[in-house]
């Protein structure tokens, strides 16, 4: 078997508030917080069969999109980022996250204002780091975080952006050369060299897939999505997202990984 690629995953417990968390689908309706909070308790298992030891964090009253506690930090093998959300209301989601880190890092930066970035835009590939240029990641935060990756030995690069939420949002990394895409990132230059999978148009919300070890994890109801990384021989977790969905959250958005 392969050296495991992460050992552990921090994850944040939903709050009550979920169900007013930021959404640009207010049409799939609020969040049923019990179901959640089911969700989450099978998320935690899933990233378990992953092979990794899972931190679960309380939960945050005050901060209704807390539990996408990807977007606060960005955890390379050698530092770890903690960033500056650009959405106004998840500025403070920040607060301890410095002292949770240094459980296992030594080497701990910032992003400083007027920086933004959010950890969703962040793909890791390798020594190499794709940083989208979102609403949420300005360019003086995308900036600060490849000058930390470089002074770290690692390189990054800027992706514009279509309109999606997160760079994640729309194109995740599955390893062994393969890029998962949504239609707006399939002939993106930066991803010409990758063999990309496209997801079908009504998947889009498949193209924020989770590579862990030797597992994808998939959002179930995705069933063309999850067949093609089962063809390109990736073996598969299928997790419900339902609730997550409804205010923009991902697979990836729940969790730090290293
Ligand atoms: N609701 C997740 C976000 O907008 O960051």
């Amino acid at each position: 078997m392969k050296q495991p690629m992460f050992s552990t995953a921090i994850v944040r417990r939903p709050a009550r508030s979920l169900v007013r968390g930021i959404t640009t689908h207010p049409e799939l309706g609020q969040p049923d917080y019990e179901l959640a909070l089911r969700q989450h308790d099978a998320y935690i298992g899933a990233l378990e069969r992953c092979g990794l030891a899972v931190r679960v964090l309380p939960e945050l009253e005050e901060f209704p999109d807390s539990c996408f506690v990807e977007d606060v930090a960005v955890c390379t093998k050698s530092f770890a980022m903690i960033t500056r959300p650009g959405a106004a209301s998840r500025r403070n989601e920040i607060a301890g996250v410095r002292d949770i880190l240094a459980h296992y890092y030594a080497d701990i930066v910032e992003i400083q204002e007027p920086g933004t970035l959010e950890g969703g835009d962040v793909m890791m590939v390798g020594d190499t780091f794709y940083i989208g240029l979102s609403s949420r990641s300005n360019p003086d935060g995308v900036q600060q975080f490849i000058a930390a990756l470089e002074a770290h030995g690692y390189t990054g690069q800027g992706v514009r952006m279509p309109p999606t939420l997160h760079l994640k949002t729309g194109s995740s990394y599955m390893e062994d050369n393969i890029m998962l895409v949504d239609r707006d990132f399939a002939s993106y230059p930066e991803y010409a060299s990758f063999r990309r999978i496209e997801v079908p148009a009504d998947e889009t919300y498949a193209a924020n897939c989770l590579r862990i070890n030797d597992y994808v994890i998939v959002p179930s109801g995705n069933p063309r999505t999850l067949a093609a990384l089962q063809a390109a021989g990736l073996a598969t977790i299928e997790q419900d997202m339902s609730e997550f969905r409804k205010i923009d959250g991902g697979l990836s958005c729940l969790s730090l990984r290293f």
